[in-house]
């Protein structure tokens, strides 16, 4: 009877944790990243906006580009080191960058 119980409680602490989990902010998918940090500029699609000098980030020349090249844009501004950006400074992470990469890379093969 006893060990029943426990068994029941342990469940409803790992179904606790299996809803939770995903909601904390350090769970936040490369989607999401996406989504709040480039997708104003880089546009939904990731096509760019090429009236504001934008690229697209699913161009040809986008999927030329190296994933280091790729993490280098995004980290620290690429070649030019431009500040406006290097996101490692506005709160991305490099593991966030890393599934930032990943996120074009799967929306270039599409
Ligand atoms: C304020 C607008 C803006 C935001 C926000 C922005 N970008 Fe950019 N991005 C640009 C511009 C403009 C360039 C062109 C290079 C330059 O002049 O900095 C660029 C260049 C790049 C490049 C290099 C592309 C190439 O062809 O060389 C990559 C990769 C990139 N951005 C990815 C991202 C990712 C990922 C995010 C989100 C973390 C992001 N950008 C957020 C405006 C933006």
């Amino acid at each position: 009877m006893k060990t029943t119980k426990l068994v029941i409680l342990i469940m409803m602490i790992a179904l606790a944790l299996f809803l939770i989990l995903p909601n904390l902010s350090w769970a936040q998918d490369a989607a999401t990243v996406y989504k709040t940090k480039c997708a104003a500029c880089h546009g939904a699609d990731l096509g760019g906006k090429p009236a504001a000098k934008i690229p697209s980030l699913v161009s040809d020349d986008a999927k030329k580009l190296s994933d280091a090249d790729l993490t280098d844009a995004i980290t620290n501004g690429g070649k030019d080191k431009k500040a406006s950006h290097a996101f490692a400074n506005k709160g991305v992470t490099p593991d966030q960058v890393k599934m930032v990469v990943s996120y074009i890379r799967e929306a270039q093969k599409k």
